[in-house]
């Protein structure tokens, strides 16, 4: 696994800016995977700064999202849909037709996760899979448990992942859809390459465990220690439990 360590997580988004322009540069027809969150908001506003000066073009890519809160339509305001429209879909020249979701007000959820994962597999599999973190090591909604599944798929969200949430959904934790759908853990370590995101203190116990601890489904970010071409980008905060 490389690490990349920067000062602030203004660096940690003008590098990872930086990082999806020169794949996209490398090859056109990229197949991005994106997550939501707090953490990725700044390197998305970086990208759409990228665009605007004419450094990045995604007129020829393709993207995924990880996931989507179950019952939620792309239309409300609460969706990971609209969040993604906010921050980066409506600053960049993605072709809507390439632009791929979890429809979490599909009827029959399992049909839709796997819907979607065929969707993955006609386009060719996943290029560079962009990742953020919770802080109890949860990759997409893929929270920590006795097991894990490999395929996209529903999921009961953790209560400390609901909280999180709650400001999409009017701060209220009771607001949070209890269930989501989300790439497995084998979707995800399918693609070509890997860059996880996380800044802040809050993260470096998981980043440590992630990267230096067992593999083991009590962390499902462990998993990308199977995979052979991953990159950290980490603020020093986020960075300060990892050994040398
Ligand atoms: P955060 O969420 O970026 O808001 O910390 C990360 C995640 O839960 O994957």
């Amino acid at each position: 696994m490389k690490i990349r360590v920067f000062e602030t997580p203004a660096d940690v988004a003008r590098a990872v800016g930086q990082r999806v322009a020169d794949a996209l540069a490398a090859r056109p027809s990229l197949v991005l995977s994106l997550p939501t969150g707090r953490t990725p908001i700044a390197a998305y506003a970086e990208l759409r700064r990228l665009h605007r000066s004419g450094a990045a073009d995604f007129s020829r890519a393709a993207s995924f999202n990880l996931d989507e809160f179950a019952g939620v339509a792309p239309s409300h305001p609460g969706s990971f849909r609209a969040y993604m429209e906010q921050h980066l879909f409506s600053g960049v020249n993605l072709a809507p037709e390439r632009i791929h979701f979890l429809d979490g007000a599909a009827r029959d959820l399992d049909t839709e996760c796997e819907r979607y994962e065929a969707e993955v597999a006609a386009a060719g599999g996943l290029g560079l899979q962009l990742l953020g973190i919770g802080a109890n090591g949860h990759i997409g909604f893929n929270e920590p448990g006795a097991e894990l599944a490999a395929r996209t798929h529903r999921v009961t969200l953790a209560d400390s992942t609901r909280r999180d949430n709650a400001a999409l959904f009017g701060g209220d934790p009771a607001n949070v859809p209890r269930e989501a759908l989300s790439m497995g853990v084998g979707t995800i370590l399918k693609a070509t390459e890997i860059v996880l995101i996380a800044t802040g203190e809050r993260k470096a116990q998981c980043i440590e465990q992630t990267v230096h601890g067992p593999v083991t489904t009590r962390l499902p970010a462990s998993f990308l220690q199977l995979h052979p071409r991953v990159e950290f980008y980490l603020d020093r905060p986020a960075a300060s439990k990892l050994r040398a």
